[in-house]
C-alpha cells in the first residue's frame, strides 16, 4: 500500500527527508544511486584515513563529526583524528590491525580533501560500500546515513562542498542486529569499515542519473530500455548511440526526466565463449556517458536455462568477496581478476557471488572475461521475517544492486536468500522481496539457495520448498558426505522436484587443509575432499532438472564459526584453493568434470 502513495513527488521529498533521521528505515523509494560511476569524472578519496576506535559510540556525544581542535591551551578536546593512526580505504579494519581483528562496533574515519567547484557542475560523494551502518558528515554538516554493508550509496554535496579544504568524517559501525540483513549469525567474517572505494563524482547540472540498454525480454533483435535524467532541465532530447551497429536513436524525456525506448537491432550476442561488448554512448545536453554493454537473452523453458535461446549448463563455483593471498575486503580489480581467472581455470562459465552484493569490479570483469553471475542479497539463515524494516532493508539492497548492475550481461540471476527456514512468515517475506525485485528488473531470473528438502526417505529427496512456486530457478544446498552421512551416500541418493523448473545445486562440498594428506576416509585431508567431489559429481549427473552447479567454495575464507586449531583457525576450509592460492586435489577432480561437460555440450 505504502509504495503507491510514494509515487507522488511531494511524498518522495518527504521520504528523502526521513532518510536523514537516524536509523529509521522507510520503505525504499526509487534508487538514488548514480549509475555507471566508473565512467564518470571522479576524484578518488581512497588512501590512508585517520581513524578513531569508539567502542561505546561516545563520539556522537563528543561530536567527533566537528573534528574540533583545542582553541587555547586550556581548551579541553579529548580526541584528535590527526594523531589517532590511520586505516587504508578501501579496506576492512579487522585485517589491517591485530587489535581490531575481532572488533565489532563504531569506528570513525576522517580525512580532508581540497576541492575547487566548477561552474554548472554538481558534485556527489559516492561510497562503493561501508559495513554496516554509515553516518557521513562534511565540514561538520550531516549528509545522511546508510544501512547495509554491501551496497553502494551516494550523497549530493554541491551546496555543502567548500572551495578549498574540506573535512569529511564518516562513522562506520559493523555491529550485528537481529533485525539486520544479514542478521546475527553468518559463516563469514564481519569485516567492518569503508570496504570499497570512496569517490567524488562530478556531473553537469542535468545529467544521466541512470539507464538501461539491453535486449528486450524474450527478443534477440529489439533493444529496449529507459533513461532517467536528474537536474533542472529534466525534459530534453537524449541520444543513444551504438557506433559499431551504426545505431543512433534520439528520444525526449518527460517532465520527470524519464523516457523509455525500443528499437530494432542485430547485435552479436554476448556469451561466456564469446563475450562481445559494444561501446554505447548516451548523450543528454552537456552530459555524455559511455558504457561497454553485452547483449544476450536469458530465460527458462521447463527445466532448462536458455542463454540466447539455447540450453546452457552452468559450470560454476561459489565465491566470497575475500582477497586472495591476504584475505580481507577492499579487493582491487587485479585481485578480483585473480579470483575470476581461477574460476576460468577450473573450467567455469558461471560464478555464484555469495552471499551479498560484491563490488562492481566483479560484474564488469565477468562481462569482459565471459562468466555468468548469480548475485545474492544477504537474507541469510534466520532473519526477522515479520519486521517491515527488515523487509525494507532487503528491498533496498536488491534495488541498489539492480540499479548498479542492470546493464551487465554477465548477471543472469538475482538470488533472494540463502538457507532460510520454510516458515510461512519467511515465505511471505521472500515472496514480497521477489515481487519487488521483478518490479525493478523483469529481464533476469530469480532464485534462492534452499536447503530444506523433503527427505522422509533420505535416499529420495524432494525439492519442494514453497519458494519454488514463485522463483524461476531452484537453488539447493546439500552437504551429503560432510554434514550428513558419508561421501558414498551420494551414490544412492536420488532427487526429484514437483516444480517443472531448472535446478542449480548452489552448494556442496567438504573441508580440506592444503597439503594435508591421508586416506579418503580421513577428514580434513585432500583425499577426503576429492573423494567427496567424485561421489557428488556422479550423483549430480543423474539429477533430473539439473541446469547448473556452484560447489562451495572457490577459496578458503575467514569465518568466526570455524575454530579448530591447526586446521581451521577461523577459516572455512572448503575451498578448492587455499587462501594462499594453492590448488587442492578436488580442484582437479572438478576441473576434469567441467572439461568433460564442456566437451559434451
Ligand atoms: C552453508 C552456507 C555457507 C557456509 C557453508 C558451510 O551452506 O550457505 O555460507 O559457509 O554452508 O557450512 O561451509
Amino acid at each position: 500500500m505504502l509504495s503507491h502513495c510514494l509515487r507522488s513527488p511531494v511524498l518522495q521529498l518527504a521520504f528523502f527527508a526521513a532518510l536523514l533521521c537516524p536509523l529509521s528505515f522507510a520503505e525504499p523509494g526509487p534508487s538514488t544511486l548514480i549509475g555507471n560511476v566508473p565512467s564518470r569524472a571522479t576524484v578518488s578519496l581512497d588512501g590512508a584515513w585517520h581513524a578513531i576506535v569508539d567502542p561505546y559510540e561516545d563520539g556522537l556525544g563528543a561530536r567527533f563529526f566537528q573534528d574540533a581542535k583545542p582553541k587555547s591551551k586550556s581548551d579541553l578536546v579529548e580526541y584528535d583524528f590527526e594523531t589517532s593512526g590511520t586505516l587504508l580505504v578501501p579496506g576492512d579494519w579487522n585485517s589491517q590491525r591485530e587489535s581490531l581483528f575481532f572488533y565489532e562496533g563504531p569506528l570513525w574515519y576522517q580525512r580532508t580533501f581540497s576541492y575547487a567547484p566548477r561552474p554548472s557542475t554538481r558534485v556527489f560523494i559516492y561510497f562503493g560500500a561501508a559495513n554496516y551502518l554509515a553516518r557521513v558528515w562534511l565540514n561538520g554538516k550531516k549528509l545522511g546515513e546508510h544501512v547495509g554493508g554491501f551496497s553502494p550509496f551516494n550523497f549530493e554535496i554541491t551546496h555543502e562542498v567548500a572551495n578549498g579544504l574540506n573535512d569529511l568524517v564518516v562513522e562506520v559501525d559493523n555491529t550485528r542486529h537481529s533485525d539486520g540483513v544479514p542478521a546475527l549469525n553468518t559463516d563469514w567474517w564481519n569485516y567492518g569499515g569503508l570496504t570499497r572505494s570512496v569517490r567524488l563524482v562530478e556531473v553537469p547540472e542535468t545529467f544521466v542519473k541512470n539507464y538501461v540498454v539491453q535486449l528486450e525480454k524474450g527478443s534477440m533483435d529489439q533493444i529496449a530500455g529507459w533513461v532517467q535524467l536528474d537536474g533542472a532541465a529534466p525534459s530534453q532530447p537524449v541520444t543513444i548511440e551504438i557506433p559499431e551497429l551504426s545505431l543512433k536513436k534520439s528520444i525526449t524525456t518527460d517532465a520527470r526526466g524519464y523516457a523509455e525506448f525500443r528499437f530494432p537491432a542485430k547485435p552479436h550476442l554476448w556469451s561466456p565463449e564469446d563475450p562481445k561488448l559494444y561501446r554505447v554512448l548516451l548523450t543528454a545536453g552537456g552530459d555524455t556517458l559511455e558504457d561497454q554493454i553485452g547483449f544476450r537473452t536469458i530465460e527458462t523453458r521447463g527445466t532448462k536455462i536458455l542463454l540466447n535461446g539455447k540450453p546452457i549448463f552452468l559450470r560454476g563455483v561459489s565465491m566470497h568477496e575475500e582477497a586472495p593471498f591476504r584475505l580481507g575486503r577492499g579487493l582491487s580489480e587485479d585481485e578480483v581478476r585473480i579470483l575470476l581467472q581461477w574460476a576460468k581455470d577450473l573450467g567455469c562459465n558461471f560464478v555464484r557471488l555469495a552471499h551479498y552484493t560484491h563490488n562492481e569490479h566483479v560484474a564488469r570483469l565477468a562481462d569482459r572475461m565471459g562468466l555468468l553471475l548469480w548475485s545474492e542479497v544477504p537474507v541469510y539463515w534466520d532473519t526477522d521475517w515479520t519486521n517491515p524494516a527488515t523487509l525494507d532493508n532487503a528491498e533496498a539492497q536488491i534495488r541498489d544492486v539492480i540499479a548498479r548492475d542492470h546493464n551487465r550481461a554477465s548477471v543472469i540471476l538475482w538470488s533472494m536468500s540463502n538457507e532460510t527456514p520454510p516458515t510461512p512468515p519467511r515465505v511471505e517475506f521472500i515472496r514480497s522481496l521477489a515481487a519487488y525485485a521483478r518490479k525493478n528488473d523483469s529481464t533476469r531470473l530469480l532464485t534462492s539457495a534452499m536447503n530444506r528438502v523433503g527427505k522422509d526417505d533420505p535416499k529420495n529427496r524432494v525439492l519442494n520448498d514453497p519458494l519454488g512456486e514463485f522463483l524461476d530457478v531452484l537453488g539447493v544446498n546439500e552437504y551429503i558426505g560432510w554434514y550428513e552421512g558419508t561421501p558414498e551416500d551420494a551414490d544412492t541418493t536420488h532427487w526429484s522436484s514437483p516444480y517443472d523448473k531448472p535446478v542449480i545445486v548452489s552448494e556442496f562440498g567438504g573441508g580440506a587443509v592444503y597439503n594435508n594428506h591421508g586416506d579418503a576416509q580421513t577428514r580434513w585431508t585432500e583425499e577426503y575432499q576429492a573423494n567427496l567431489y567424485e561421489h557428488q559429481l556422479r550423483m549430480l549427473r543423474q539429477m533430473p532438472a539439473l541446469a547448473g552447479m556452484s560447489p562451495w567454495v572457490l577459496m578458503d575464507f575467514r569465518s568466526p564459526r570455524r575454530w579448530l586449531p591447526g586446521v581451521q583457525d577461523y577459516h572455512n576450509r572448503k575451498g578448492l584453493i587455499s587462501d594462499r592460492g594453492q590448488r587442492k586435489q578436488a580442484f582437479y577432480v572438478l576441473q576434469k568434470f567441467y572439461r568433460e561437460m564442456e566437451a559434451e555440450h
